[in-house]
C-alpha cells in the first residue's frame, strides 16, 4: 500500500495533520483522501481537543492539483466534502499557514475555524489566472469574511496577499512571529476559547453591508474593459454575488456550476497550458539541473543606447553591478541620462524611492575603456546591429575579457555563430535577446550557438530568472523564434490591406482577437526606419520575404518617433490617426496591380494573421529551433502581447483544430498561387502540420 501524503501526530492535546506532498502540497486525490482520513481520525481521537492542519516543506497547500485538471476526472473525495467535514466537525480546526496558501489550499483554510500564519505567508485565490474560479467554496466563504468588494478584487485579480494584510482584511485571525507555523499554531491553540467555534458558513460579518449593493454591476463593467473577452472573471463576480443572494448550500451549488462552465471553456485549457508551458521552458534536455551555472557577480553592457540602457537597468534592479561601455563620453552621457529619466519617472509615480533610485544608479559605472571590462563575469553586447561593428567588438572582447567570462550578444537578426567566430572562445558565446523596452518586457530569448557550452546556457537561463525574465532557449536562425515568425505576420497584415482591408481594420481585428497592439501600430512603435534597415540586410542575404507596402511607403515615415508612419500622430500624443497620404499610397498600389478591394470580417483577418504565425512556428518546431510548441507560445505571450487566455499561437491552433487550421492554410496558399502573389509563398503548409493532421494528432506533442 502506498503511504498517505497526509500524516497525523499528536502534540499534547492538539492533533497535527501535516500534508507532505512535494513540491507544493497540491490537493491531489491522495491528499484529499489523506485529509479526509486524518481529520476523521483527529475528530475521533479522545486525547485531543483541537486540530491543526499544516504543510510540510516550503509551503502550506498551494491549491488543487492542476495536473489532475488536465487528466480529467478528479476522483473522490471531492474537495467540498473534505471542507465540509473540517468545518462541521466536533472540534475546532486551525489552519497554520506558511509559504503560499493558494486556491484550494486557502479554501481548506477558510473551512477551518481559525487561520494563523507566519508573517511571510501569502494567501490568494489565483484560479482566475487558470481561466477558472475557486471551486471549493472559496467564493462563498471568503465573501462571508471580507465582503463583496474585497472578495471580488481578490478573486478576479488572483493576487497573493501578505499575511499581515490578510489579517487586517479579516481572512487570518493571528499572525505570529518567526518562520515556524507549528509554534504559531500551538501558541494560538493554547489560548483558544471554549467555544462554540463558529463555522465560516455561518458568519455574516461580510454579507450584511453588501447585500443588493451596486458593487457587482460596477465590477462587471470594469472587468468588461480590463478583462475584455475573458470568460472567468465575469463568472467570478457571478459566484461571489451568489454568496449574497443565496443560502450557503445553494451558493456552493451555484459556484460549482460556474466552476464547471469555466473548466469546459477553451480559455481554461489555454491558461492551464500556459501555466505548465511557463514552467517547462526551464527544462532543457541536454542541460539538466546538475549543470552548475557560472557565478555572475559583475556584469558589463556594451552600448548605452535604447537596448543597452534597459538591459543595464535589469541587472542593477536585481542588485548586480554593471559597467556600461559606449564609444565616447557623449553617447554615455546620453545613455545615462535616459536611464536616470526612466528611474525618475518611476519615482514620480511613487513606485520607487529616491534613495533606491540613487542606489541603483550608483551600481552603474559608465566607461569608455575596454580595460574596465576585465573583471566582468558576463558581458552583454548591445551595439549597432551591424555585422562589422559586432565583429570588431567581439575581437576586442576576446582580448580583454577574463577566462570563463560569458560573452553575450543582444543581436536581433545576425548569425550568432558568425559573431562567436570572432573570438577564440565560441563555447562562451551566447545570445541574450532582450525585447524593447528591455527593462519592462519579460521575455528573454536565450540563443544557443553551435558551440555554446551547456553551463553557459544554464547561466544565461539562471541570470534571466534572477533579473525577472522568462527565458526561452531558441536556436540560431534568422530572427530566432519571435522575429522570424513576426515577419510573416507583418507581411500578412500588408497583404490583407492590399486585398481590401484598411490599416485600421487590420489593427482593430488584432485588438479584438486580444493582442495588445495591431501589426501596423506595432510597426510604428518599433520604427519603420529600423525595420527597413533590417529588411535591406535580409534582401541582400537572399532571405527575401514580401512586405510589399513597406517597400512603397515614404522612407521619411519612421513611425511614432517622427509622428508619421502607417498612421499619423499629433505631437506628444501616441494615438494613431488614419493618414490620407498612406491611404492614397495603398489605393495607387492596388490600382497598379489591378486589384479590386474586397471586404473581410474581423475573424477572417485575425485567422490570417495568427495562422501566419502558426505555420512558421510549425517550421521552427520541426527544425528544432524551439524545444516545444509551448516555448513558442511563451515567446509570444511575454514578448509580443499575445493574450495568455488564447494559450499562445500554437495552443490556439490546437484549440481551433489542427485539421481546420491546415485546411485554411492550404487554401491561403492556393489563393496566393492562383493570384501569382509570390509574397504569399510562405503559406506553403509546414510539413509538420501536414504530418500531424495525416496521423490524426490533435496537438504538437
Ligand atoms: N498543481 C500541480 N502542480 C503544481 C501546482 C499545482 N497547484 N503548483 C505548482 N506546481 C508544480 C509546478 O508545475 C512545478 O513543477 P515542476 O517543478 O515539475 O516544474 C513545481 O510545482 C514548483 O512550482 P514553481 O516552479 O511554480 O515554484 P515557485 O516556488 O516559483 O512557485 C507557487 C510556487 C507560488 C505555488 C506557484 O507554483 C503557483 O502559483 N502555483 C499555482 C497556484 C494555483 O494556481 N493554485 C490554484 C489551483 S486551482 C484550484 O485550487 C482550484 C480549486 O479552487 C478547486
Ligand atoms: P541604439 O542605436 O539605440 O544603441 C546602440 C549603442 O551602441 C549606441 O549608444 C552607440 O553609441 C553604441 N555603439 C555603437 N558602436 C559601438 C562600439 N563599437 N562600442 C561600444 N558602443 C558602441 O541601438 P539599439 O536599438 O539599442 O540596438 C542595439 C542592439 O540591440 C542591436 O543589436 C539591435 O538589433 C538589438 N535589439 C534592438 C531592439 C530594439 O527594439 N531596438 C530589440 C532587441 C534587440
Amino acid at each position: 500500500m502506498t503511504q498517505s501524503p497526509v500524516r497525523y501526530d499528536r502534540q499534547g492535546a492538539v492533533g497535527l495533520i501535516t500534508v507532505d506532498s512535494p513540491p507544493v502540497n497540491a490537493l491531489s486525490q491522495a491528499v484529499r483522501q489523506g485529509l479526509w482520513d486524518r481529520v476523521t481520525e483527529g475528530f475521533q481521537d479522545p486525547a485531543v481537543t483541537a486540530l491543526v492542519i499544516m504543510g510540510a516543506g516550503r509551503t502550506f497547500i498551494a491549491g488543487a492539483d492542476i495536473a489532475e485538471f488536465i487528466k480529467g476526472g478528479m476522483g473522490e473525495p471531492d474537495l467540498n466534502d473534505v471542507n465540509d467535514l473540517i468545518e462541521s466537525g466536533p472540534k475546532p480546526v486551525i489552519a497554520a499557514l506558511h509559504g503560499t496558501a493558494l486556491g484550494g489550499g486557502l479554501e481548506v483554510a477558510l473551512s477551518c475555524h481559525y487561520r494563523v500564519a507566519v508573517p511571510k505567508a501569502l494567501v490568494g485565490l489565483p484560479e482566475v489566472k487558470l481561466g477558472i474560479l475557486p471551486g471549493g467554496g472559496g467564493t462563498q466563504r471568503l465573501s462571508r469574511l471580507v465582503g463583496a468588494k474585497t472578495a471580488i478584487e481578490m478573486i478576479t485579480s488572483g493576487a497573493f496577499i501578505p499575511a499581515p494584510k490578510a489579517q487586517a482584511l479579516g481572512i487570518i485571525d493571528h499572525v505570529g512571529e518567526g518562520a515556524d507555523p507549528l509554534s504559531v499554531a500551538l501558541a494560538f491553540a493554547a489560548t483558544l476559547p471554549a467555544g462554540p467555534h463558529k463555522r465560516t458558513r455561518d458568519r455574516e460579518d461580510g454579507l450584511a453591508a453588501d447585500r443588493g449593493s451596486s458593487v457587482f454591476a460596477e465590477a462587471r463593467a470594469a472587468l468588461a474593459k480590463s478583462a475584455r473577452n475573458q470568460f472567468a472573471p465575469q463568472r467570478c463576480v457571478d459566484a461571489v454575488e451568489a454568496a449574497f443572494t443565496l443560502p450557503f448550500d445553494e451558493g456552493l451549488t451555484r459556484e460549482r456550476e460556474l466552476f464547471m462552465q469555466c473548466m469546459a471553456h477553451d480559455q481554461a485549457k489555454a491558461l492551464i497550458h500556459v501555466f505548465f508551458a511557463e514552467r517547462a521552458v526551464t527544462k532543457i534536455p541536454d542541460v539538466p539541473p546538475s549543470v552548475t551555472p557560472r557565478k555572475i557577480g559583475q556584469v558589463a553592457v556594451l552600448g548605452s543606447g535604447t537596448m543597452g540602457g534597459g538591459i543595464a537597468m535589469n541587472f542593477v534592479n536585481a542588485g548586480i553591478p554593471v559597467r556600461l561601455l559606449d564609444l565616447d563620453q557623449a553617447a554615455l552621457d546620453r545613455g545615462m541620462g535616459v536611464i536616470a529619466k526612466n528611474y525618475a519617472g518611476t519615482v514620480a509615480k511613487g513606485k520607487l524611492s529616491q534613495a533606491e533610485m540613487d542606489k541603483r544608479l550608483s551600481l552603474i559605472q559608465p566607461t569608455t575603456d575596454y580595460a574596465d571590462l576585465a573583471d566582468a563575469d558576463l558581458i552583454v553586447e548591445a551595439v549597432f546591429e551591424d555585422a562589422d561593428v559586432k565583429a570588431k567588438v567581439f575581437r576586442r572582447l576576446d582580448e580583454v575579457a577574463k577566462p570563463g567570462a560569458i560573452l553575450a550578444s543582444n543581436t536581433s537578426t545576425l548569425d550568432l555563430d558568425a559573431i562567436a567566430a570572432n573570438t577564440g572562445r565560441p563555447a562562451d558565446v551566447i545570445g541574450m535577446h532582450f525585447f524593447s523596452p528591455a527593462n519592462v518586457m519579460k521575455l528573454l530569448e536565450v540563443v544557443r550557438g553551435k558551440h555554446t557550452a551547456p553551463d553557459v546556457i544554464a547561466t544565461a537561463m539562471a541570470v534571466g530568472k534572477q533579473i525577472g525574465k522568462v527565458s526561452v532557449l531558441v536556436g540560431n536562425c534568422d530572427g530566432f523564434v519571435g522575429n522570424r515568425m513576426v515577419q510573416y505576420y507583418a507581411t500578412e497584415a500588408q497583404r490583407l490591406v492590399i486585398e481590401g482591408a484598411s490599416i485600421e481594420q487590420v489593427d482593430q481585428a488584432a485588438l479584438e482577437f486580444g493582442l495588445a497592439m495591431g501589426p501596423f501600430a506595432m510597426g510604428d512603435l518599433a520604427g519603420l526606419d529600423v525595420m527597413a534597415f533590417i529588411r535591406a540586410r535580409r534582401v541582400a542575404a537572399g532571405l527575401i520575404y514580401g512586405t510589399p507596402l513597406s517597400d512603397r511607403i515614404d522612407p521619411a515615415r519612421k513611425g511614432q518617433k517622427n509622428g508619421r508612419g502607417w498612421y499619423r500622430y499629433e505631437p506628444g500624443n501616441r494615438t494613431p490617426l488614419p493618414d490620407p497620404e498612406v491611404t492614397a499610397m495603398i489605393d495607387a498600389y492596388r490600382a497598379e496591380r489591378g486589384i479590386t478591394p474586397r471586404t473581410f470580417t474581423h475573424e477572417d483577418i485575425a485567422k490570417r494573421l495568427i495562422y501566419a504565425l502558426v505555420n512558421e512556428g510549425a517550421k521552427i518546431l520541426e527544425e528544432g529551433m524551439a524545444l516545444r510548441a509551448g516555448d513558442i507560445d511563451i515567446v509570444y505571450i511575454y514578448g509580443y502581447g499575445f493574450p495568455a487566455w488564447r494559450g499562445g499561437p500554437m495552443k490556439f491552433a490546437e484549440l481551433s483544430g489542427l485539421d481546420q487550421v491546415l485546411a485554411d492554410i492550404t487554401r491561403y496558399h492556393a489563393d496566393a498561387v492562383a493570384a501569382g502573389d509570390a509574397d504569399g509563398a510562405y503559406w506553403e503548409p509546414a510539413p509538420l502540420l501536414k504530418r500531424l493532421v495525416a496521423e490524426g494528432r490533435k496537438g504538437f506533442g
